[in-house]
């Protein structure tokens, strides 16, 4: 892996957890795939059954520095999401741009999932960025997981989780979960998450959002 490009991203994690992982320095990586091409995610997209764009100006209240937020082209899109729903199980398609408001990079609103015990697999295609994944109980860890071509990601039940763009190039992954998994932005719109991955001396790095409830 890039371990320059993350070097400091030094994840934090519950030693219950760590176990799960194969390397506990990438929680929330299960493994790592070799994927010489993404072609099979571009015919996916093909057939996808709904399609969700997200422009800045739709992503009011999830980044961090309100003042550049207002001063930023609202028209700018951020990511793209492609839906395909099978019997029981769905996934998704995601293709977010690179791009910053203030030192914060670009990310997914995040959710939470309803019922909260359902858990979601992520693989990643294309590009350079971060998951953010953290639990209801302000107890446990936040998790943070390094993303590059062929990262696979374990979000965990009761985890909401959110991606972030940390690279030049767009960053790409498909996500699995359960059709009957509802989207959840309540928790994220009220009370942000606890660790933003921020733009620091040219490197990326996390900060613990202050303004977390
Ligand atoms: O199911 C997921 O977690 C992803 O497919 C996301 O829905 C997708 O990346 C868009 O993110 P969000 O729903 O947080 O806007
Ligand atoms: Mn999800």
């Amino acid at each position: 892996m890039n371990r320059e490009m993350y070097r400091d991203l030094t994840p934090i994690v519950s030693h219950k957890l760590e176990g799960k992982f194969r390397e506990s320095i990438e929680s929330g990586v299960v493994c790592k795939l070799d994927l010489s091409s993404v072609a099979f995610g571009a015919s996916l997209m093909v057939n996808s059954t709904k399609v969700e764009e997200r422009r800045l100006r739709d992503m009011d209240g999830f980044f961090h520095d309100q003042e550049a937020y207002n001063g930023a082209d609202k028209q700018e899109l951020v990511y793209r999401t492609y839906y395909f729903n099978f019997d029981g199980m769905s996934c998704a398609i995601t293709e977010m741009f690179p791009g910053s408001i203030g030192n914060e990079f670009y990310l997914t609103k995040g959710h939470f999932h309803e019922p909260p015990e359902m858990s979601e697999i992520y693989i990643f295609l294309r590009g350079h960025g971060v998951s953010v994944m953290q639990n209801r109980s302000k107890k446990k860890p936040v998790l943070i997981a390094p993303l590059m071509q062929g990262t696979v990601v374990f979000s965990p039940p009761f985890y909401g989780h959110r991606t972030v763009n940390i690279g030049r190039d767009v960053l790409s992954w498909i996500s699995i979960f359960n059709t009957k998994a509802r989207l959840n932005y309540e928790p994220i719109v009220k009370e942000g998450f606890r660790a933003l991955i921020v733009e620091k001396d040219g490197r990326a790095t996390f900060t613990m959002n202050t303004s977390h409830i």
